[in-house]
């Protein structure tokens, strides 16, 4: 099973979803879940609420001692500064925020994000203490002309070039084909393993062995009908969920799926 020897962490990317109240009903959904149902041995789950709602998910996961890490979907790349409307990682840090997702495609997408800035948040998110999710992930045009694993390699070389080992097996690198994500259309189990598999052997290809021990996710169209048996695949460390993240019942069985 994939993460058997690294660890399985499913991650919840609510997006621009449930504002602080909506939130504070959704964790105590998954809390009350995972008081009964439990996180199973060797996996962890983070979720990664809006920045309007992340205050309000750290003092319920605090308080109640709910069994989540508490993510974030984006920070700039600078600690301070006159960056009007930004979120630093260094202000996501005091929040007890634990992993912070860097490059998901619909920032590619709709805020022009390229490799270059993204390879400076992972620096952010690094400077402060977190662990990056990194997202990659190729479009179906460039599946279609045979490109996807050079599209998805060339991604994961820009942000993890020239970091040690030990830095890069801190990450976690998300794969997630462009043309699966909301659309219902999942990536076959097979084809994740062999992405997966690819961007291990990039980041072991850029820092030496000890980086293969970094957790590569699948994402795109994830729910609890597929979930297992994308999790039973060697190179799948764990799974990015959108839509499904903010039905708890579904995160959650997701989280539990071939368990
Ligand atoms: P989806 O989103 O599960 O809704 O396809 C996945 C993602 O964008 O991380």
């Amino acid at each position: 099973m994939g993460g058997a020897e690294r660890g399985i962490l499913v991650s919840g990317n609510w997006k621009m979803n449930e504002n602080h109240f909506e939130a504070l009903k959704l964790i105590q959904e998954l809390a009350a879940l995972l008081r009964s149902g439990g996180v199973p041995e060797g996996r962890e789950a983070s979720v990664h609420p809006p920045f309007t709602s992340i205050r309000t998910v750290q003092t319920a996961v605090e308080t109640d001692h709910v069994p989540l890490s508490l993510g974030a979907q984006d920070c700039h790349h600078a600690d301070r500064g006159a960056f009007t409307g930004e979120v630093s990682a260094e202000m996501l840090a005091k929040l007890n925020v634990v992993y912070v997702i860097a490059g998901h495609s619909e920032r590619r997408t709709y805020c022009g994000e390229t490799d270059e800035q993204v390879r400076a948040k992972v620096d952010a998110i690094y400077r402060n203490g977190m662990r990056p999710i990194v997202c990659v992930g190729e479009h179906l045009a460039e599946r279609q002309a045979g490109e996807a694993v050079a599209k998805v390699r060339s991604q994961v070389a820009a942000v993890f070039s020239g970091r040690s080992a030990e830095q890069v097996a801190a990450a976690v690198v998300a794969y997630e084909p462009v043309w699966a994500i909301g659309t219902g259309e999942s990536a076959t189990p097979e084809d994740a393993e062999t992405m997966c598999a690819e961007i291990r052997a990039e980041l072991v290809a850029q820092a030496g062995a000890q980086a293969g021990s970094a957790r590569v996710q699948y994402g795109g169209s994830v729910g609890p009908d597929s979930a297992g048996e994308l999790l039973a695949q060697e190179n799948v460390d764990g799974l990015l969920v959108g839509g499904a993240s903010l039905d708890a019942g579904k995160f959650v069985a997701i989280l539990h799926a071939g368990a």
